[in-house]
């Protein structure tokens, strides 16, 4: 199979992941939760995952809280922010993961910026909102749609400037562009473990520069006698038992990525996507490109998306087609009523992928009218 749907998740995942996961399943206990070798061997792993999570991210190993996903993280981060009727402003590329919980906790939501590959506009609009009195500011890192990469550096300054408390979603960033947790200065950074950092579906990260809500209470092994969750971290958002053979693979898939380095990654796929755009383009598709596209390209042809979808995997090429999860993305570019086929490359892009890419295209995509 050619797999250009890394948006969704990484695959295959590398072997060292696989390896880390069967080895935490024959010699890892439940961390925290005991004394004995086993138990201290999860403890151990947990706590080495999030050393190297720290190193790449460039914050405390503490910092770093360990989710079933990014739109877990995303849910804690905002529930700690949000109140029924804060003003919120978001860039006009979210993902649902923020546009439904923001709707969930009635937020009063101010959209800045629509226009794709522009990151003026992007911060002009981004700075007028804040102007109008946003409260908190929420933006994606690189939409998943359409791998437009925002300028998060100057609205992460200018959050700071205004004394606002802002999120950042990593979700399609992570591992495939530097992230420095410090200076952005970010509350939170919600990111998930399964998709550029190559660890197992059923992971992710939160960093935190604040004490989170709580999104579930229990037992974290800690300050047990008291009924209140601990106020520090990383224990008071890890209430029950930790997915140790996750968390042992998204270690080794830190690992993997730190060695090849983010910018590396971003750099080759950045490089594949604007090939497969030249590709898309001299076949007569309709392709959304533009500068600051990191991996991933959205295009439209002479079928409806799903039909070219399917198309496509029946010749064992994988892509995502439709709204993937985004519409405020797909409004903002004018695709809502017709979506788009998706394709993301990730960190084993390679000639072999665009070859078929083009092949396949070729013979079963018909060109847009
Ligand atoms: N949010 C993921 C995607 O873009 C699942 O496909």
């Amino acid at each position: 199979m050619i797999y250009l749907d890394n948006g969704a998740t990484s695959f295959p995942k590398p072997e060292c992941v696989c390896n880390a996961m069967a080895e935490a399943m024959q010699t890892c206990a439940n961390p925290g939760r005991g004394s004995h070798e086993a138990a201290r061997a999860g403890a151990e792993m947990l706590y080495d995952c999030r050393e190297a999570a720290g190193e790449l991210f460039r914050c405390l190993p503490e910092q770093v809280v360990f989710t079933m996903n990014c739109t877990q993280g995303l849910n804690m981060a905002l529930r700690t922010l949000v109140k029924p009727g804060t003003k919120v402003v978001i860039s006009g590329f979210e993902h649902n993961a923020v546009t439904r919980t923001l709707y969930g906790l009635g937020a009063r939501v101010l959209v800045a910026g629509h226009r794709l590959f522009d990151q003026e506009d992007t911060l002009r609009s981004f700075y007028k909102a804040l102007q109008q009195g946003a409260r908190v500011a929420v933006f994606t890192h690189v939409s998943n749609v359409f791998g437009y990469i925002l300028p998060i550096e100057e609205m992460a300054r200018a959050c700071i400037r205004r004394g606002i408390p802002f999120v950042i979603d990593a979700a399609q960033s992570a591992g495939a562009l530097p992230i420095d947790f410090r200076t952005l200065g970010a509350d939170f950074i919600a990111m998930p473990g399964h998709k550029g950092l190559l660890g197992p579906m059923g992971t992710g990260i939160l960093l935190c520069k604040r004490l989170p809500k709580p999104l579930i209470m229990g037992g974290t092994g800690s300050e047990s006698a008291r009924q209140q969750m601990p106020d520090f971290l990383p224990d008071r958002a890890e209430a029950g038992t930790a997915n140790v053979p996750g968390i042992a693979g998204l270690g080794a898939g830190i690992r993997y990525v730190m060695e090849k380095t983010p910018a590396a990654i971003g750099i080759h796929e950045q490089k594949t996507a604007a090939k497969a755009v030249r590709i898309l383009k001299d076949l007569g598709m309709e392709v959304f490109s533009g500068p600051h596209q990191l991996g991933t390209v959205s295009f439209r042809c002479g079928l409806d998306c799903e039909t070219a979808a399917l198309a496509l995997a029946q010749e064992d090429i994988a892509v995502r087609a439709g709204l993937h999860c985004a519409p405020l993305a797909h409004k903002s570019a004018g695709t809502l009523d017709t979506g788009t086929v998706r394709l993301s490359f990730g960190h084993d892009a390679s000639v072999e992928h665009l070859q078929a890419l083009q092949e396949t295209v070729q013979k079963r995509l018909p060109p847009v009218m």
